[in-house]
């Protein structure tokens, strides 16, 4: 299937080391956006026990889960250290101040 893009909002929708979250059909998508600008979206759901990571902490490319502090990779959805999971990653990239979100 080809890829879709769909704008989502504007960079500045997004507060710094924060997320938003945008429904794509049953599921929840969490858009972050890092101190250097950079917006990831993974779904909202932790690998570990679905934890709502758009509420989680942002630092350095990386989510930390609220409910049990798993830290997962923004860029590619995997937990990091010793916990083995991986949330779905979804591509973005920006037309201007525009966020894309690549979805199929
Ligand atoms: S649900 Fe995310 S760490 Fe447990």
């Amino acid at each position: 299937m080809s890829q879709t893009w769909v704008a989502i909002g504007d960079l500045t929708d997004i507060p710094i080391l924060g997320a938003r979250c945008v429904k794509n059909g049953d599921m929840t998508i969490a858009v972050f956006r890092t101190t250097d600008d950079q917006v990831f979206a993974v779904e909202d759901k932790c690998p570990h026990k679905n934890g709502p990571l758009s509420q989680g902490i942002v630092h350095d490319n990386c989510v930390t889960c609220p409910l049990h502090n798993w830290v997962i990779s923004l860029e590619t959805g995997q937990a990091q250290g010793a916990d083995e999971g991986q949330v779905r990653s979804f591509p973005v990239k920006m037309d201007g101040e525009t966020i894309l979100l690549g979805l199929r």
